[in-house]
């Protein structure tokens, strides 16, 4: 879960650059890791898969439509998810709310140094 907290902010910031494929592998990265918290409290597995994945299915096509008009909406979307599991795994205390602040030294690349694609 610290890791998915920690992508979930470094989501934020992507979607705020336009830095659509940071932001693509931010999202792969959270279903991985909520993927393996699944493996360790399969009894999460239910609740989960009715909320979360939804919310985190409709970033991922914001994500791959490139779509920055929509990624507000579907953020907030997702942070509602990620609360409503928190509620109902009976941690309220752990209540999450978009970042105030970058912790990472990842920026979208100036254009000039972007490498052609192979
Ligand atoms: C499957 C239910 C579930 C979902 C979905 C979920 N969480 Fe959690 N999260 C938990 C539980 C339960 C804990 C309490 C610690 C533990 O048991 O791992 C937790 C703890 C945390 C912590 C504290 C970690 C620590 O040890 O300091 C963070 C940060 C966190 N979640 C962020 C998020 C974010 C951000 C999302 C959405 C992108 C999210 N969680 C989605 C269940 C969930």
């Amino acid at each position: 879960m610290i890791e998915i907290g920690y992508r979930y902010g470094e989501l934020h910031w992507s979607g705020s650059d336009q830095n659509w494929s940071y932001a693509h592998y931010q999202v792969q990265k959270i279903e991985l890791a909520l993927e393996n918290a699944l493996e360790r409290r399969p009894k999460r597995r239910g609740s989960t898969e009715a909320t979360f994945i939804p919310a985190l299915n409709e970033m991922a096509r914001v994500v791959r439509e490139h779509d920055a008009a929509r990624f507000g909406e579907a953020f907030e979307r997702m942070t509602a998810a990620c609360n409503a599991c928190h509620a109902a795994e009976q941690v309220p205390s752990f209540y999450v709310v978009a970042p105030e602040a970058r912790y990472s030294p990842i920026r979208s690349m100036p254009d000039e140094m972007v490498p052609d694609p192979q």
